[in-house]
């Protein structure tokens, strides 16, 4: 058979990479290690307790005892990293939430008893007031306005107890104003230099937590967090928080969504020297399982491709839903 006419232009043929997957293999240029990824956990006071959360299948509300279960069983799959959330009952919950540094608080306790019995695991918090103010706002509310100020008082007193509780990285995700520095200063005058600042960077009022404001019945009571959570539109405002977040301190950056901000993902990685994460959001985890179960895309390969994408736009680790699954599947493997 004659080989057909060559067009003269055509002398670099980028499909020679792509040929087999023996040359795939030698390629490719970005990967998904399950050691990247920074597993959330949903925690609830009590004991046996394992709740499902409708709009996040496969992910549950656990008490201590099975949440020390399932941290082993996370660990064993090559898992090192958690994010940890408290679903507080609404008796519990008032307008200067008092209970995140309570003594008696179940998520303080949950960290003393993940950290007693796994010192290796890395334990991330929750640093807000949402989940134990009765507003349901990240910050102290008086006549219907986000006090900055007043609010970092509060983070200072929960991010101490944290800490003390056996917390390795705190994670601010309040988006007050100066809270990297404050927590910064608040741990090294308690002589906790070793404990790290995972700062929500770029936190943006998204759509995209619906879900996780259900699983912890945490969404505001009036109006939205646009005072104080970033506009879409916005990318330059994100670099500028880089910087106020680095000069205070901050240890990592986050960008929170990821899917739908990964050129913010690659700007903050391109303009800072600290290591960034990406928290691939609860709406995020919900689209994929809602259109897998209705047979629309491909589930696994779904999240095998955003997993992807996350760590080709820059990101260092990813905090994600999926972590579990991908681990066991990688694992499989
Ligand atoms: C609140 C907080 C939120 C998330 C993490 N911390 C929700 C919010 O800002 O209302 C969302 C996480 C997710 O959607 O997976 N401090």
């Amino acid at each position: 058979m004659r080989a057909p006419a060559r067009p003269s232009y055509l002398t670099e043929r980028p499909r020679r990479n792509r040929h087999s997957e023996g040359i795939r293999a030698l390629t490719r240029e970005s990967f998904v290690r399950v050691d990247k990824l920074i597993e959330p956990l949903f925690l609830i006071d009590g004991t046996g307790k394992n709740e499902e959360i409708s709009s996040m299948p496969g992910i549950n509300r656990m008490t201590e005892d099975v949440a020390l279960k399932y941290v082993e069983s996370s660990l064993k799959l090559g898992l090192k990293s958690f994010i940890l959330f408290p679903a507080v009952e609404d008796n519990l919950k008032d307008s200067q939430a008092t209970y995140s540094y309570n003594k008696a608080n179940f998520y303080l306790r949950t960290i003393r008893a993940l950290k007693k019995n796994f010192p290796e695991a890395v334990l991330i918090s929750d640093v807000a007031l949402d989940p134990y103010s009765s507003d349901g706002h990240d910050g102290i509310v008086r006549d219907g306005k986000i006090l900055n100020d007043e609010t970092l008082d509060v983070l200072g007193k929960m991010s101490l107890a944290q800490a003390e509780a056996g917390i390795d990285i705190l994670g601010p995700s309040d988006m007050m104003d100066g809270r990297v520095g404050f927590l910064r200063e608040a741990l090294d005058t308690a002589g906790l230099t070793h404990v790290g600042i995972m700062s929500y960077t770029a936190k943006y009022a998204s759509a995209f937590y619906g879900p996780f404001r259900d699983a912890l019945a945490s969404a505001p009571k009036f109006g939205d967090k646009k005072t104080y959570q970033m506009d879409p539109a916005n990318a330059s405002e994100a670099l500028r928080e880089a910087r106020l977040d680095a000069a205070e301190g901050a240890d990592f950056l986050m960008v929170k969504p990821a899917l739908a901000y990964l050129d913010i993902i690659r700007r903050i990685k391109d303009a800072s020297d600290l290591p960034i994460v990406c928290y691939n959001v609860s709406g995020e985890y919900a689209m994929v399982k809602a259109a897998a179960e209705k047979g629309w895309l491909d589930g696994e390969k779904a999240r095998d491709e955003m997993l992807l994408a996350f760590f080709r736009a820059g990101a260092d680790a990813v905090i994600t839903y999926f972590a579990h699954e991908a681990a066991a599947a990688a694992a499989a493997s």
